[in-house]
């Protein structure tokens, strides 16, 4: 079994050209998948918003109380991999110190590894806070989910030179800040290039090119349980929705034919009962 991998070790491949292979999970089976395939680190993405609640509007009304409890049964999951914790939309944007207080619960009562937090210059002073209470914190900026209303929808950054420029920006305030990690969403990748080697911190994506130090997607993409929309930087690995439906259907086709159960799935009496139960009940 591998060994469960520290902020060292993600340094160090970074180093070594070494890519590193991210996943969300938000529940206990998966997680022991995603370990079991020896993937690097595991988000508990507040994407759980979509892919797991169904939410209208996505990730906006995920809590502090849902991330928590996901994030323990991944932990319980997957105790040899790294962890990361998505802090949900209202836990860090009011002052560092709500913060603080929040990313700490998270750490003590889900065992999580380190906690992401949604954007750029505007919330580096709660990274800074986040950082100097010992944690470890993963910027994001690009396309973040949380603030999809600003952008006018779910749109690709740093396709201009400005936007591109903007992003530089913010990833340097976020090292700046004490970041030990930086995940790009949805960034054109001439701007992950620069943005990738600029820093000396790892830098990863989704949907933000090949240059990046590491890769992470949305198990619910990558396996097709999530069938609401398909993001051009996904690739589905399998189609687990139509698996899915097929196998209930055969269940539903076997019941109502009388083919389910078969003897091998019951329990028999003990030899000579079924006997004793007739003269008993005679
Ligand atoms: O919540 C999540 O899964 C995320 C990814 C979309 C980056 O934040």
């Amino acid at each position: 079994m591998a060994q469960k991998k520290s902020i060292l070790d993600f340094q160090r491949m970074k180093k070594e050209g070494e890519k590193v292979t991210w996943l969300t999970a938000y529940d206990y089976p998966t997680a022991q998948f995603e370990e079991r395939a020896e993937v690097d680190m595991i988000l508990v993405g507040d994407s759980m918003g979509n892919c797991v609640y169904g939410y209208a509007s996505g990730t906006i009304p995920v809590t502090m109380d849902q991330c928590i409890a996901h994030t323990e049964a991944v932990r319980r999951g997957a105790p040899n991999t790294f962890v990361m914790g998505d802090m949900p939309f209202g836990s860090y944007q009011i002052t560092p110190e709500e913060a603080v207080k929040n990313a700490v619960r998270f750490y003590k009562e889900s065992g999580v590894d380190g906690i992401k937090l949604e954007g750029g210059r505007r919330i580096t002073k709660m990274i800074r806070a986040i950082v100097d209470a010992g944690m470890v914190v993963c910027g994001h900026i690009g396309l973040t989910p949380q603030s999809t209303g600003q952008f006018g929808g779910y749109r690709a950054q740093g396709r201009t030179a400005e936007s591109a420029y903007e992003l530089i920006l913010d990833a340097r305030a976020i090292q700046e800040a004490g970041a030990a990690l930086l995940l790009l969403e949805a960034v054109t990748p001439e701007a992950a290039e620069f943005i990738t080697k600029e820093l000396t911190i790892p830098v990863y994506g989704i949907g933000a090119g090949p240059h990046c130090y590491g890769q992470l997607l949305i198990v619910s993409d990558v396996l097709g349980l999530w069938e609401a929309f398909k993001p051009k930087f996904v690739k589905r690995y399998a189609n687990m929705a139509q698996e899915s439906v097929s196998a209930i259907q055969a269940y539903v086709a076997d019941v109502r034919e009388g083919k389910f159960p078969e003897d091998v799935h019951c329990y028999r009496m003990i030899k000579g009962e079924a006997e004793k139960l007739a003269k008993l009940s005679q």
